[in-house]
Order: structure tokens, then sequence, then C-alpha cells
């Protein structure tokens, strides 16, 4: 629908930054054979934790809104990270997460381009001024340009994805923490969604930064459909946090799924994403046979940059492989995104290539 189309008076009432921005949609091919486009795990959990989470769940009491503490989820969580309760934030999905960062920090948002689209969501929907910072042509972060847009623009929050996303760079993860050190007035923000194949993390940092926020999320580790992220920070941070965050935002089933994926799941998981990693370099190695340009990657993706992408996603999409696709301009021109799947998927997706 074009923007404004029916609002009639209304639009005046809708922010002008918000007008010209579209919402996340990811086309579909009609049938799927391998679904590349959404960095999911490519596994299903295995049968003996499905059978128990489909008891446990058949006793979550839906009459009654969810625990908004959280009480059961956190202390399994703290005690597998090491922190304290009071240091975790829950949100629905980290989406939510950054949404309740900017909210709570509301000042201007700074992030390097390209990288997540929701931290530029977020920024719009509260109205805050974006602070674009421009990665190089290889997609490696230009820290320079970084502090320099810091020292003028004074951010309230610095997202960095770490490694990013689409580009699945990772950045010198000790950065977020000179950044911390030398802006003290600023969150700064190690968003960890692909932790599990990246193995960094600024996690055993955090105690000498109060202004520092690792973000994480269960949705790259096979469980993308509960929507359940975590925050880990300063107990004033995620005091602060806690007063926009919608009290019941993770849903009674959401609680006690983590908790069962969390306590029964972790070394199926692990073992998953190592699998993953091993791919990853299988999926890199025959997109370089192919012919694209293909980007380092530490997370469970890999950006490659076709001289006819369009085509090359028109056979893709034909062959039901969905990946994503990022338009012929732009930093990403001519770039496509591919999930790491399995084997069999990988099989699937130079096969059609090939064709
Ligand atoms: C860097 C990064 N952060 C956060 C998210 C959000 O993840 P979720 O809302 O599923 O936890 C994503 C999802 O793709 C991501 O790539």
């Amino acid at each position: 629908m074009a923007d404004g189309a029916d609002l009639g008076p209304l639009l005046a009432r809708v922010p002008e930054a918000l007008r010209g921005s579209s919402a996340y949609h990811v086309p579909k091919p009609a049938q799927i054979i391998a679904k590349l486009d959404a960095n999911e795990l490519p596994y299903a959990l295995p049968p003996e934790l499905r059978e128990r989470l489909g008891a446990a769940l058949s006793e979550v009491p839906l009459e009654r809104y969810p625990d908004p503490n959280a009480t059961r989820l956190r202390a399994i969580l703290a005690a597998q990270l090491g922190v304290a309760g009071g240091q975790l934030v829950f949100g629905n999905g980290s989406d939510e997460l950054i949404a309740l960062l900017v909210n709570a920090f509301a000042g201007p948002v700074l992030y390097p381009v390209p990288t997540f689209v929701y931290y530029r969501l977020a920024g719009i929907a509260r109205g805050v001024p974006l602070v674009e910072v421009p990665l190089r042509a290889d997609f490696t972060l230009d820290e320079a340009a970084v502090e320099a847009a810091i020292t003028s623009s004074r951010p309230a929050t610095v997202f960095l994805a770490l490694p990013n996303n689409p580009t699945g760079t990772l950045w010198r993860t000790g950065f977020a923490l000179e950044l911390a050190a030398r802006h003290r007035d600023t969150v700064i923000v190690s968003d960890e969604a692909y932790h599990a194949y990246a193995g960094v993390s600024n996690l055993p940092h955090l105690a000498e930064h109060p202004n520092l926020v690792v973000m994480r999320t269960l949705s790259k580790v096979g469980l993308a459909g509960l929507r359940v992220g975590f925050t880990i920070s300063s107990p004033a941070i995620a005091h602060v946090l806690e007063k926009v965050r919608p009290p019941y935002n993770v849903s009674a089933l959401d609680q006690r799924a983590a908790e069962i994926a969390l306590e029964h799941g972790a070394a199926w998981s692990a073992a998953r994403a190592a699998e993953v990693v091993a791919e990853r370099a299988r999926l890199a190695a025959g997109l370089a046979a192919a012919g694209a340009e293909v980007f380092p990657s530490e997370a469970n993706l890999v950006l490659a940059r076709f001289s006819a992408a369009p085509a090359v996603y028109a056979r893709l999409m034909a062959a039901g492989i969905a990946v994503r696709a990022f338009g012929e301009s732009g930093p990403l021109a001519g770039c496509l995104r591919v999930t790491v799947g399995t084997p069999a998927e990988t099989d699937a997706l130079l096969r059609a290539l090939a064709t």
C-alpha cells in the first residue's frame, strides 16, 4: 500500500520519518525447499526435548498472566551465565529490547551501516535522531569514524552487532569496551545475537563498564519461534529498562519453553551450532566457486555479491530456495545473504546456482 493511502487527515499524525519507512516484509517462494532467509538454525529440536516440552507446556496455566518477573527463567539463565538475576531483562525477542533501550535512553541512536535494520526502525519509532556511520566497502568498521561521530553527535545509545548482520563481519569486540570506557554517558550495546557462531563475547568485561549492555537471543540457536531475548547489564541499567518494559512481554509458554530448552537443550544446540560453523565454510567456498564475491563471516550467514544478483535471486526463488536480496543500489548492491542451512540445503542451493 502506498504511504499514507487511506489515512486521510490521520496522515498528519504519522511522524515524517515513519511515512518514508516500510514495514518488514520478506518475499517467500511458492514452495520452500530451503529456507535460508532469516538466519534461523536449520534443525528442529530433538524428539525427546519436544516430548518434554509438550508435557510441560500442557501444564502452563493459560488463564493466568505470565510471571512478569520471569522468576524461574531468570534464575536458570543467571546461573548459566554467572551473573546476578537483577542484571537480566527479558524481551519478546531482542527486537523488543532494542526498542526498550531506545525508549529508555531517549536520544540520538548511533550504529554503523549496513547493519541490523531494527536499530533504525526503533529510532524512527521513538523519533530520535539517527546517526549512521558507513562501514568501509569491505564491511569492516571504521573505528575512527565511529569515534568522531560519537564525539560530534553525543548519542544516547550505540549499537554494535558483534558479529554484524547482514554482512557476517566480526569487528574488533574490544572496541565496544574502549567506547564504553571513553563515553561513560553513552549506552554501548554489544549485540551478540550470533554469539553461538562467533564464540566471542564482551560479557566477561561487564563489571568494568557500567554503561555496557550485552544483548543475546534464543532465536539463532533453534528457538526463533519462541521470541525470547535478554540483556545483561549493570542492575542500574536493568532497572531503567524495566520501567519501559511491558509487564507481560514474555508469554507464559515462551518462559516455560525457554526454561526447558536452557536446562535440557544447551548441549544439543551447541553441537548443532558447531555443525553450522563447519557448513559455513563449505557454503562460502561453494558460493565463491559459483563466481560470487564472498565476505568473511563469523555468523550463521554468508553475504555474497553476484554480478547479476537479480537473475540469481529469481533463479533461487524459482527453485524454492529463499535467501535475502538487497537491491541494486547502496553498499549492499548485488548482495545476497544466505543463511547457513543443512548440508542438503547447501547442496540444493549450489545445484540451483549451477543451472
Ligand atoms: C544483530 C541482530 N540483533 C538482533 C536480532 C533480533 O533477534 P530476535 O528479535 O529474534 O531476538 C537479529 C535478528 O536477526 C540480529 O541479526
